[in-house]
């Protein structure tokens, strides 16, 4: 329940004079404002009980019993509701009620006689409540604020300070932020705000931290780790790849949300990419947070898998649990066909149907990024149609993209501009290499020029470098061919085909 709808059924219960209304939450400032809002729209009174006052009027903050101990307050509302009618009495901070003991017994007591006077008795507690306590009235649970609620907390937490301060973010950084922080708590997004507001400036920069804030609170998830990445690395070719991404960043930007629910678009599940090793799969998953701009976590299944009977499938919920949790969010599985090429085939297969149940019924702007090299070994299950939103074979790189590839790392690590003729003649000689390989020459010929302060950088250091480099396609022609066969029958080629 939201917000406006927990105040919508709290106001109707308190109308229908339910004895005892449980609010599940360790939210009680929250709470608090939302029953003083009803105390102004109702015209009702409440007193409320804390540790620290004892018991006060709600509206005027007058004390009206002045004892602290719990077990005073209790005899102090028991005796009101036995000569008063419709009263309102809330009671919170208070600790040991789940369970039989003194005070939920004597609360029992006190519940049974405010229904024959038309009392209510609020409890708010964020641990859980004896049922026998809760079987007598109504419980209530507040889910965490809504991005349009935390929106709100954001701005008016800075507002005071705007002129005092310097405040870099505007409307959609506003909402980017509250998109970031959903899931915490009130309190929780005003310290982290607040933790920005004491550093003099609230920047745009800040932002990147702000995506990985919800990280620092949970650590121990088997299996799952956020990763961060450096802002900026090229991709060279998978232009077909880059182009979808494209189409897919709509659909998961937040400052579109409403308007694409209101069409009934959801957001897309997600992607597999498969191909030949060291063309660019990892390297797409890190780029498309980069690209959707939300934080990145990589969900690795083998450490998901644990010894004992039922193990596996409780860590993979909290890892998926936690996923939808810090959402939006990309989660990276590497290597999938790793974590499920176990011999234990019976946790295996209950793990992918776990997991392809969750991809089909999950709600939560969570973007799958599986990558497979050996798509042999993967279940049939997971590549059939419709498991993910695309399909991607990510093959050797073509003419153009071996070209890219030479002059992105010419420049990166040569600092030189390769020219035309001398391009066309490194393309040929590197045909059949993968991007990695390609990547992995050029920076060895950079450690050689910088050991070496002799050596000259010529075109013909350069060629024979490239000439001598066994790569993957000579290493292993035939798994690189059965890769090629499978991926080229069944998934969409990342690369435009320009041969
Ligand atoms: N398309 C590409 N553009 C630029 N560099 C690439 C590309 N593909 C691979 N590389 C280089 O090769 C390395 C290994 O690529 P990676 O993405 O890990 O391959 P894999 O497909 O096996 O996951 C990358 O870190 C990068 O340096
Ligand atoms: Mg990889």
């Amino acid at each position: 329940m939201n917000y406006e709808e927990s105040k919508d059924y709290l106001k109707r219960y308190l109308k229908a004079r339910i004895p005892v209304i449980t609010i599940n939450s360790s939210e009680k400032n929250r709470i608090l404002r939302l029953i003083k809002e009803i105390q102004d729209e109702l015209n009702y009174e409440f007193n409320m009980y804390s540790m620290s006052d004892g018991i006060v009027d709600l509206k005027t903050g007058n004390v009206v019993n002045e004892e602290k101990t719990l077990m005073s307050a209790l005899d102090y509302i028991s005796e009101e509701i036995r000569v008063k009618n419709n009263g309102n009495y809330i009671l919170s901070d208070i600790t040991d009620i789940a369970s039989p003991n003194i005070v939920t017994r004597y609360l029992i007591d006190i519940i049974s006689k405010a229904e024959h006077t038309s009392n209510v008795i609020i409890i708010i507690s964020s641990e859980n409540i004896w049922p026998n306590i809760e079987k007598l009235g109504i419980g209530m649970k507040l889910a965490y604020p809504t991005d349009i609620e935390l929106r709100q907390t954001i701005i008016d937490t800075i507002k005071p300070y705007e002129d005092r301060i310097k405040v870099e973010w505007d409307d959609k950084d506003y909402t980017n932020a509250a998109t970031y922080l959903q899931g915490l708590s009130e309190m929780e997004v005003k310290n982290i705000i607040t933790s920005l507001i004491v550093t003099g400036e609230v920047l745009k920069s800040d932002l990147k931290e702000l995506k990985y804030s919800k990280q620092k609170l949970f650590n121990d998830i088997a299996g799952l780790e956020a990763i961060e990445i450096e802002e900026d690395f090229d991709i060279a070719g998978l232009d077909n790849l880059k182009e979808w991404l494209k189409e897919k960043k709509v659909l998961i930007d937040p400052n579109r949300k409403e308007e694409l629910s209101q069409r009934g678009i959801k957001p897309p599940k997600g992607v597999l990419l498969t191909g030949i090793p060291g063309c660019g799969k990892s390297l797409c998953a890190k780029a498309i947070s980069n690209i959707f701009n939300i934080p990145l976590y990589r969900l690795d299944l083998a450490t998901v898998q644990g010894e004992y009977v039922g193990q596996s499938e409780r860590q993979l919920k909290e890892a998926l649990d936690t996923a939808e949790y810090v959402s939006p969010c990309v989660l990276w599985i590497d290597e999938i066909e790793k974590g499920l090429d176990d011999h234990n085939s019976a946790i295996t297969s209950k793990l992918i149907g776990q997991f392809l149940f969750w991809l089909q019924e999950n709600k939560k702007p969570v973007f799958v990024v599986a990558s497979a090299n050996s798509i042999e070994k993967l279940p049939a299950e997971l590549v059939r149609k419709g498991r993910f939103d695309e399909i991607f074979f990510v093959d050797l790189p073509n003419k153009e993209e071996r070209r890219e590839l030479l002059k992105l790392y010419g420049r990166k690590y040569l600092r030189v501009e390769l020219r035309d003729e001398l391009l066309e003649q490194l393309t040929d000689v590197t045909n059949g290499f993968a991007s990695s390989d390609i990547e992995a020459s050029m920076r060895n010929i950079t450690y050689k020029l910088i050991a070496n302060p002799d050596m000259r950088l010529t075109e013909s250091v350069l060629i024979d470098e490239l000439k001598r480099v066994v790569s993957i396609s000579k290493t292993n022609p035939e798994k690189i061919e059965a890769i090629k066969s499978w991926g080229k029958s069944r998934a969409m080629p990342a690369s435009k085909i320009i041969e």
